[in-house]
Order: structure tokens, then C-alpha cells, then sequence
């Protein structure tokens, strides 16, 4: 690894807008990821957060660049990660849009009862696809059955290096809080598991085991 790291990190969750007023997303708070870049930043690594729309103090000495919906997040990150030793998929990417997206707010008189989806794309997936000789792609799996089962085709099919898994199912952690309790899965076999502790713990842990 180079002395002064490049860390590309996105999180939070998209919006996908079905007109002006409605949107699809999730109960993302942005939190884990914002962690990641403050301790990646206070470790004097050049840090690029992705973020989709949150409520959080911007952390001091990071590029911030702030998008919306999954497309906007994926020009983002293909443009960074050229430059990135390192990419930490962090961020809650909605699978779905909206096929269509009115102009004009859609009155509810008018409002069908079916609104149909298309995929949007796998950033991550990509990621893989295009990863660098030497660069290390962390993603996270949210998972809320067959935790590691499911993680681990995550971890191989986005041809990943680490994976990070996280139960979704209970309150109190993983999505919008405070807490977290992760699993990291290696693409070399190596499982290591973080005990249920704050974000911030979690994000030093992580990036601990990911540069070593
Ligand atoms: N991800 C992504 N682009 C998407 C969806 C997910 O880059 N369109 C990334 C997430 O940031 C995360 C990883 O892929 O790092 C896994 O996301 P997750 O929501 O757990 O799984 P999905 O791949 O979306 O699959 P499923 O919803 O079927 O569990």
C-alpha cells in the first residue's frame, strides 16, 4: 500500500423520484459511512465520501461530493475510483427506480395504483468488474436471513476483497443507528467479527483489518 492512501467511501441511502414530491428509498442514516471517512481522514489518508442526501455534519478535511439517486452516486464513484486504493461501498444504493418520473406532481385523483420499477445499476458490481491491480474493494452485505450464506455470494459475485455484514433484522443496529455489529468475510476465507459496539469503534476496527 502507498504511504499516503486514496479512499473512496460512499454512504447513505438514494432517492428515486417518482415526481417533484415522492420518492423511493430507505431508513439509511449515512452513519457507518461517515464514520469510515472521519477515521479514514484522521489517519491522514486523502478521503472522497459519496453521500446521498443525510442529516450529518460534513466531516472536516474530507471531498464531499453529495448526489442523490443511484445513478448520480454511480458517476461519482466511477470518476473517483481511477484514483482509489482503496473503495468502501458503504452507502445504501436503492435496486429500483421508477420507470417513469413525472415533471409535474401527480395529482392523487391520478395516482396509479402500480407504479412499475427498473433495476438501477450494481455500482458495486461494476467495481469489481473494473477493479485496479491492488486496489481493495470492501462492500457491505444487509442481510436479514442466511447472513453469511448470502454475504458470501455478495463477496464472490461483486468479486469483492472484504465484505461486511450486517444484520438488518433487529433494531438497534445496522440501518439508521447508532450501533453496529459486523461480520467481515474475506474473498482469502478470513472471518473476523466486531462484538456490537458504536459506529465509530466499528469504523477503526474496520479499517484496522483492511489495511493490514
Ligand atoms: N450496491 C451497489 N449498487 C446497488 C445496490 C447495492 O453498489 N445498486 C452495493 C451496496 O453499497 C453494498 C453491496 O452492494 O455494498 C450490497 O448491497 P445489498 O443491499 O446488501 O445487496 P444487493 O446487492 O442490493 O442485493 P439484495 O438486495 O438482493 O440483497
Amino acid at each position: 500500500m502507498p504511504n499516503q492512501l486514496n479512499i473512496l467511501i460512499s454512504a447513505g441511502p438514494t432517492r428515486e423520484w417518482i415526481d417533484p414530491v415522492r420518492f423511493i428509498s430507505n431508513p439509511s442514516s449515512g452513519r457507518m459511512g461517515y464514520a469510515l471517512a472521519t477515521n479514514a481522514q484522521k489517519r491522514n489518508y486523502s478521503v472522497t465520501l459519496v453521500s446521498g442526501p443525510v442529516h450529518l455534519q460534513e466531516p472536516k478535511g474530507v471531498h464531499l461530493k453529495q448526489v442523490e439517486t443511484a445513478e448520480q452516486m454511480g458517476k461519482a464513484i466511477f470518476e473517483n475510483a481511477k484514483h482509489a486504493d482503496i473503495v468502501i461501498m458503504c452507502a445504501a444504493v436503492c435496486d429500483h427506480r421508477p420507470l417513469e418520473q413525472w415533471v409535474q406532481k401527480k395529482k392523487k385523483e391520478v395516482f396509479p395504483n402500480e407504479i412499475k420499477l427498473v433495476p438501477t445499476i450494481d455500482i458495486l458490481q461494476e467495481l469489481g468488474i473494473r477493479k485496479k491491480e491492488n486496489q481493495v474493494l470492501v462492500g457491505f452485505a444487509a442481510e436479514t436471513e442466511n447472513f453469511e450464506e448470502n454475504a458470501k455470494i455478495k463477496l464472490k459475485k461483486k468479486n469483492l476483497d472484504w465484505i461486511a455484514l450486517n444484520d438488518v433484522s433487529q433494531e438497534g443496529i445496522g440501518f439508521n443507528a447508532d450501533y453496529n455489529q459486523i461480520t467481515m468475510l474475506s474473498s482469502e476465507g478470513k472471518k473476523v467479527k466486531f462484538e456490537y459496539s458504536a459506529k465509530e469503534v466499528i469504523a477503526n476496527k474496520m479499517l484496522d483489518l483492511i489495511i493490514k
